[in-house]
């Protein structure tokens, strides 16, 4: 039975994927390469080398490590600028009582974001201290779609991963989630996320029982 909900953060409890996305695409623009929404789905839950390594192949650039770290770096203060003003306001609806709803059944809460800057938008929501374990995004040494920091989490928590609940807005994400052996839960849109045992479009919609019967044995 489930024991443990493991929650992504962007895109999952607050619409920071939206500030990434609004930093990859003012990089892309100065570049002159073509960045859209679309192309965006793709980056979701994908760690900042990755992100701008896609980037830069899309638009067939090829440059020295050196600038393209300079390039990584001059998003991530773009990105720092646009969550530098977020307040507990901007925690999605329905996360707190979620949250309580799983301590209530003493499930186990954990973090799986690939953010380096996690702790910092944790604290400005002011849900640091909700969870049982946040992995380091830091540590994590293959990032999403490889099921690693799942992994890193339902270890830390000592729960087995099919006793566990990993819940994304990226396609990433979900394919981490079912690489590890984990129950799937999107946020989103069902089309998008057509791989997800089961997908809300916005995190309030989450039905806990029918999440929870994902772990019940089948009949
Ligand atoms: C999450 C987001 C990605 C982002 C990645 C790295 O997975 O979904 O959009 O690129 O974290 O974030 P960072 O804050 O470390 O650049
Ligand atoms: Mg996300």
């Amino acid at each position: 039975s489930i024991q443990a909900f493991i929650f992504d953060l962007d895109g999952v409890l607050t619409d920071t994927a939206e500030y990434h996305f609004l930093a990859w695409k003012a990089l892309a623009d100065e570049l002159g390469i073509p960045f859209d929404r679309h192309d965006n789905e793709a980056l979701k839950g994908v760690d900042r080398m990755g992100s701008l390594s896609f980037i830069l192949s899309k638009g067939e650039l090829e440059l020295p490590e050196e600038q393209v770290l300079v390039l990584a770096d001059k998003k991530n203060r773009h990105y720092q600028q646009l969550i530098e003003h977020m307040s507990p306001a901007d925690l999605f609806a329905g996360a707190h009582q979620l949250f309580a709803d799983l301590k209530s059944r003493r499930i186990a809460i954990g973090l799986a974001s690939a953010s380096k800057n996690a702790p910092m938008v944790l604290d400005r929501l002011g849900i640091a201290d909700q969870f049982d374990y946040v992995a380091d995004a830091a540590k994590v040494k293959q990032g999403k779609p490889h099921p690693e920091i799942f992994l890193t989490v339902a270890d830390a928590l000592t729960i087995a991963p099919q006793d566990c609940v990993g819940i994304e807005d990226s396609l990433a994400g979900l394919q981490s989630i079912q690489d590890a052996g984990m129950h799937s839960v999107g946020i989103g849109d069902k089309q998008v996320l057509n791989g997800a045992e089961q997908v809300y479009a916005q995190l309030h919609e989450v039905d806990l029982a029918e999440v929870l019967a994902l772990g019940k044995p089948q009949r």
